[in-house]
């Protein structure tokens, strides 16, 4: 009998280990990929491809963000830009947290109200496509900033792979050739004379970018003056000029990329670094997991009534905040510490109850007592050293404000149209701004860029952003929510489904065909709005998990043709 019940134990114990390496297996399936040492994931497998390659030579991560920035401008025009800016949030090996900030600013010959007509109305698509929508470039001061500060390879080094690729031409992938006819109308619109995306590109054709090579071969020569000061500043300024813009060569010799304080601070026992003012990332992102922490997320099932419920909320109040604190902090008091305390953030939520919705007309900013007073792109590395970054740049719009200039080969961005160019008019996002994003000559515009790395117990545990304009920070928090509440990989984080409420307009926006009815007609008994015919995406996150082993796991979002490299 002893016999018969070994056996019966054994045969059990048998069958559970088979059940849990077939779970493990399951697992592994999803998983992103898994490296030893470094990694890069970006919007395009060229630039993961570059990035990584400038790591294998024994660059850093900053080398790597210069490669694979750039390399993005190639191969992902859509977002990757010389034209534009962008923000970064790193941290070394030695724990070491800092931001910087090279988004575009307005021009001297700006003004608040530059796109108003008459009647002071908003003239429309002059904020958003075309010269005037254009605002003073970021990205190549940026890219120097950082290989002055943390740079180890030279720029010849750094810079040939890219102008090799340019020169080689990249792939055209089935959605690039989507998108490209989607906006071929408006490239032309815009642009005097036909462009390199006018012709019908199909998949698997292969385009060169010879005036884009001999850009980056002039700045990888003579440097960051020559972008500012040189030969391509006096190209650039007259190329707006001759297309009616206002940007002259004071504003390029007068930009600067600047360092800044990242946001720091704490969600149970994670330390999350991410990117402060003029970048609404870090603090929208600060208040959302403070209003949430006291409610013990895990009690709740993954994507339910009361998950989406108090998401929502809390999503709704910093929105409303966002809208009238936030602004450039060169140009605008902001009171980040009252912001993001928890007194404060105890008190925004005490309206909240999950019988029924706020609606936000009840919601306005905050009371917060002073003393006087879709279409960007991200990436994430983490290199053999153990530094990390995460990096969020864009031209704003698709292709920003569509204007094209082919004797450089890059598009200009429409960043213009993030500052709120009438106090209570959405922009391009459906945000709403106020005064302190409003329009002054020399401030940087608001963003919602949230690059983003998070520590537990001290030591590197993820790096991560996405691009998506308003819906970046919402993405951003559902992916660190679903490692850290739900135990998701870092791929199934990245690809799971994703819901977003941004204050104004009322609605909790949902990705298409996976919420179901169930739980989208509970909701709306509560009396929320739902729309899932806004966007077919929310977000494309890319970012790094560090496992418990010290391997690291990209997480690539399945709704782009983004990929994760390493060794
Ligand atoms: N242009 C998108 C953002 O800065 O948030």
């Amino acid at each position: 009998m002893k016999r018969f019940y070994l056996f019966i134990a054994i045969s059990i114990y048998c069958l559970s280990c088979r059940q849990a390496q077939k779970l493990n297996e399951t697992q592994e399936t999803n998983r992103g990929l898994v490296t030893e040492h470094a990694m890069v994931v970006s919007a395009r497998e060229e630039a993961s491809k570059i990035g990584t390659e400038i790591l294998k030579k024994g660059g850093n991560a900053f080398d790597a963000m210069i490669a694979t920035e750039f390399a993005l401008a190639v191969s992902y025009p859509f977002a990757g830009n010389l034209g534009g800016g962008g923000f970064m949030v790193y941290r070394l090996e030695n724990g070491g947290v800092g931001a910087l900030d090279y988004r575009e600013k307005a021009p001297l010959a700006s003004d608040r109200e530059m796109y108003l007509n008459a009647l002071g109305n908003v003239i429309p698509n002059k904020s958003t496509l075309g010269a005037m929508a254009v605002g003073v470039p970021g990205t190549v001061a940026g890219m120097f900033e950082v290989h002055q500060k943390f740079g180890t390879l030279t720029w010849s080094e750094i810079i040939n792979p890219v102008l090799e690729l340019a020169e080689r031409g990249i792939v055209v992938t089935s959605s690039q050739e989507k998108r490209f006819k989607t906006y071929q109308d408006l490239f032309l619109k815009t642009n005097k004379d036909s462009i390199v995306f006018t012709k019908p590109w199909k998949a698997n054709d292969t385009i060169r970018f010879p005036a884009l090579a001999n850009t980056l071969k002039r700045i990888m020569e003579h440097g960051k003056n020559e972008f500012y000061n040189g030969e391509i500043a006096n190209i650039l300024v007259n190329f707006i000029k001759e297309n009616g813009g206002i940007i002259t060569l004071e504003d390029l010799h007068r930009y600067d990329a600047k360092w800044r304080e990242p946001i720091v601070f704490y969600y149970d026992d994670l330390k999350i670094i991410s990117m402060s003012p003029p970048s609404s990332g870090g603090i929208c992102l600060a208040q959302i997991l403070k209003m949430i922490e006291p409610y013990n997320i895990e009690q709740y099932k993954y994507n339910s009534t009361q998950y989406i419920q108090l998401l929502t909320e809390a999503e709704r109040r910093a929105y409303a905040d966002r809208s009238y604190y936030l602004g450039d902090p060169d140009f605008v008091d902001i009171h980040i510490e009252k912001l993001i305390s928890n007194n404060y953030l105890k008190e925004r939520m005490s309206t909240f109850s999950f019988n029924e919705a706020t609606s936000s007309s009840d919601v306005s900013h905050g009371n917060v007592s002073f003393v006087e007073s879709m279409e960007t792109t991200h990436y994430s590395i983490v290199d053999q050293y153990g530094n990390a970054i995460a990096a969020t740049t864009t031209l704003n719009g698709a292709y920003g404000s569509k204007l094209y200039c082919s004797q450089l080969g890059f598009f200009l961005n429409n960043e213009m149209d993030d500052f709120s160019s009438k106090p209570g008019v959405p922009n391009m996002f459906g945000l709403i701004g106020a005064e302190a994003n409003s329009i002054a000559p020399e401030k940087r515009m608001l963003s919602s860029m949230t690059p983003t790395i998070v520590e537990k117990h001290n030591k590197l545990y993820m790096t991560l952003g996405t691009p998506g304009g308003s819906t970046i920070i919402t993405s951003v928090l559902q992916t660190i929510l679903n490692v850290h509440e739900y135990n998701m990989n870092m791929q199934e984080a990245v690809d799971a489904p994703r819901f977003h409420h941004q204050w104004l307009p009322d609605e909790i926006i949902m990705e298409p065909n996976v919420f179901n009815k169930t739980l989208k007609d509970s909701l709306q008994l509560l009396g929320y709005s739902t729309n899932e015919n806004k966007t077919p995406i929310l977000g494309k996150v890319d970012g790094i998990l560090i496992l418990e082993n010290g391997n690291l796991e990209g997480g690539a979002d399945k709704r782009g043709d983004d990929k994760a490299i390493g060794f």
